[in-house]
Parts: structure tokens; C-alpha cells; sequence
């Protein structure tokens, strides 16, 4: 057993090593958009819209405010709203079901599956089938989310969204740069969103967001409903939309970030497989999504019960070590979604809450300190 108590404390993340890593070229961008002024989406915009694209192989990338701003969108370009069933798995952050309820539509949650944490898909099928027969809501949209970065099961979600006639928009707010059975998340659904908050695996410094499409059409309204529903004359209102429009810094900032995006997520991966590595048999690591690379934005081990994670989550942090708990309670269970739920159980999003906790992963952890968090875990359990 290593002493870990007397060194100092790990950061659960730390932005400025990979600052100093574009520092240089960051500079020299944001030199020229103060001397040209043009401070929402500049030049700057329409080269990442263009860059990311091509990163992930769909037709179209619109950038936007924020990853919320995006699904928000993606929900309004289908008139998704008052009567219209959205289903959303229950343990996920809060944004994906926000945007269904803020429009009017009713989230319908449905379960995770507990080795991925991704969506149930035969609980979704049941969920949708529940939803059809009782004949209440309209079953619109399955919102899918690649939690913590790996993929959800895309071909099983679109082949029952074509079987219930179904748009698709995958939640990759976590999941940018992952992939699965080959091919980029960008092009999985009718419509992906994603995030750049700056702890995202592509994070910007600041707010922000994209839309990916293949559909022309899905594209034209995307851009249009970011900037109020505009037309293409100025101050031709051609729909209700909203103000998504991402700054040009933004932009600039994520433009560099996506130089050095192929080196984080290898070095992203490369401290997963040491977590893998150390921690298989002790406690119970991510399963991987087979076929996939995972973007990695968190990294989340799984205790027996909640008295031994917050057990070890206290330990750990009496060594130095943080942790996070992604997320406490399911969707279902929070103030904001229980008058919504339907009463159905889904059992794995109840529980897993409790059992729990994250560990720091970020491309510039030294593997020293991730060496170090596994000896005080092992140590603490
Ligand atoms: C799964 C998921 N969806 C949506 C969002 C919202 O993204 P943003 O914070 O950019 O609005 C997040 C951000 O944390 C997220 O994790």
C-alpha cells in the first residue's frame, strides 16, 4: 500500500497544461478578431463549421451557443412540442430533457443499461410501445445520448425509430470525437448536438455548441432558428427561433483545440486503459461499447452500495484525491421531471446513482497522479 495522504492534492481538472500547449497559435487568432471586430460568427465560425464537418464526416456542422442551444434546435426543426412524447434515458444530464419540456414536449424516460450506462433498448422498445398504446402523447422523437463519451447503440435506436416512424437526435454533448463500428458520432441520427463547455472533450472557453446533419433541409432550419428564424434577407422573420449564435472567440479557441483534438483523445484513451488496467476485478470499471472508441469525457467506476462509495469518495479525498458523482438521482426523481414521469420503475437508473463515482481523466493527467488515484481507490476499499 502507497502513502498517499502527505502529497498534494490531484485536480479533478486542470485546463492550463493544455492551454499552454495553443497558447501561441490562440493568441495570433485572437489578435486578428480584435482587429477585425467581428465578434459573433466571423470568419473564424465558418471555418470550424467547415473543419468539424469534415472531423466527422456528415454534410452539414452548424455552430451554436451552447450543447442545450443545439438540442433545443434539433427538437424545434421538427416542430416537436404540446403533445409530443420525447423519450430520453433517465440517468443523464438535466439539459436533455430540459429542451423537451421547455418546448411543451414530454420527456419519456427510459432506462439505462448498467455495465455501458447507455440507453436500454429493450426497455425503450417497451417504453414507446407503452407510450403508442396508451394514446395520450404522440411518440416523436427518441433523444439517444453516448453517456460519458462512449457511443449508445445508434443502429438498434434508428432501427426503431424507423419501425415507429421516429426522429433521431443523439445527445453527443459528452461524446464528440468517439466513434463506432468505424465511423465518427456526427452522422448517427437525423440530427447530433453536441457541447463544447470547457470540460468537454472538445471544450471551448466559454459556452458553446454544434448541430451535425447529412439532411440539406435539416441544416437550412437549423441556421435559420439560431438567428431568431431569420430568412435570407436580414430582418425577414421566417419562424419563431432563437438567439444560438456562437461567438467568434469561441470559435477561435475551439479551432486550436482541434489541432492538438486527435493527440487529447489518444492521451484520454491512454488513461482509461491505465484506470482499466489497475482497477479490472477491484471494482467494477465501464464496460466498452464493443466496436467503439470513446470520447472519455468522464470516466466512472461502480461500488456495491452507496455506504462504499461514499465511503471511498471521503477516503479519497482525505488523500488528495477528488471524485464526482455523475449524477446523484435520475431525471425521473428530480423536483423539476416527477410531476412529467408516468410512474414506470426503471430500476438501473435508481440505483446506479448510489453506486457511482468518477474519476479525474483529462488528456494532461499525469499518469503518476493516475497511478496514484488507482493506489488510494485499491487502498480504500
Ligand atoms: C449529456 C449532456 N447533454 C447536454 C449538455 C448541455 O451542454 P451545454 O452545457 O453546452 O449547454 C451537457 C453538458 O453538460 C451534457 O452533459
Amino acid at each position: 500500500m502507497t502513502d498517499t495522504s502527505s502529497r498534494a492534492p490531484i485536480a479533478f481538472l486542470d485546463l492550463r497544461p493544455q492551454r499552454a500547449r495553443i497558447e501561441a497559435a490562440l493568441r495570433a487568432r485572437l489578435d486578428k478578431i480584435l482587429e477585425s471586430c467581428q465578434f459573433v460568427l466571423g470568419p473564424d465560425v465558418v471555418e470550424l463549421e467547415a473543419r468539424l464537418a469534415a472531423f466527422c464526416g456528415a454534410r452539414h456542422c452548424v455552430a451554436v451557443s451552447s450543447g442545450t442551444d443545439a438540442l433545443q434546435i434539433a427538437l424545434m426543426a421538427d416542430n416537436i412540442g404540446r403533445g409530443d412524447a420525447v423519450f430520453i434515458p433517465a440517468f443523464t444530464y438535466t439539459a436533455t430533457a430540459e429542451v423537451a419540456t421547455v418546448l411543451g414536449a414530454t420527456p419519456v424516460f427510459v432506462d439505462i443499461e448498467p455495465a455501458t450506462f447507455q440507453i436500454d433498448i429493450a426497455n425503450l422498445r417497451a417504453r414507446i410501445i407503452e407510450v403508442r398504446d396508451a394514446g395520450k402523447l404522440r411518440p416523436r422523437a427518441i433523444m439517444g445520448v453516448d453517456l460519458f463519451g462512449q457511443p449508445a447503440d445508434w443502429p438498434a435506436i434508428n432501427a426503431l425509430a424507423t419501425e415507429f416512424g421516429l426522429v433521431t437526435i443523439d445527445d453527443a454533448a459528452q461524446s464528440f470525437g468517439a466513434s463506432l463500428h468505424g465511423k465518427m458520432l456526427g452522422g448517427m441520427a437525423h440530427a447530433t448536438a453536441t457541447s463544447f463547455f470547457p470540460s468537454k472533450p472538445l471544450g471551448a472557453y466559454g459556452d458553446g455548441g454544434a448541430l451535425f446533419t447529412d439532411d440539406d433541409a435539416r441544416a437550412a432550419l437549423f441556421r435559420s432558428l439560431r438567428s431568431h428564424g431569420e430568412g435570407a434577407q436580414r430582418y425577414e422573420v421566417l419562424r419563431t427561433g432563437m438567439n444560438g449564435r456562437l461567438d467568434t472567440i469561441q470559435a477561435a479557441v475551439l479551432l486550436c483545440k482541434l489541432d492538438v483534438f486527435a493527440d487529447d483523445l489518444a492521451a484520454r484513451a491512454a488513461i482509461a486503459d491505465l484506470y482499466d488496467r489497475r482497477l479490472a476485478g477491484a471494482v467494477q470499471i465501464p464496460a466498452r461499447v464493443p466496436n467503439s472508441t470513446s470520447a472519455w469525457a468522464i470516466y466512472s467506476i461502480l461500488l456495491p452500495d452507496q455506504p462504499t462509495r461514499d465511503r471511498l469518495a471521503a477516503a479519497l479525498r482525505a488523500d488528495g484525491v477528488p471524485s464526482a458523482i455523475y449524477y446523484p438521482k435520475p431525471l425521473h426523481h428530480q423536483p423539476a421531471y416527477a410531476a412529467l414521469h408516468d410512474g414506470a420503475a426503471l430500476p438501473v437508473s435508481e440505483t446506479i446513482g448510489g453506486r457511482i463515482l468518477a474519476l479525474p481523466l483529462y488528456p494532461d493527467l499525469p499518469h503518476a497522479d493516475a497511478e496514484r488515484i488507482c493506489d488510494a481507490v485499491l487502498a480504500n476499499l
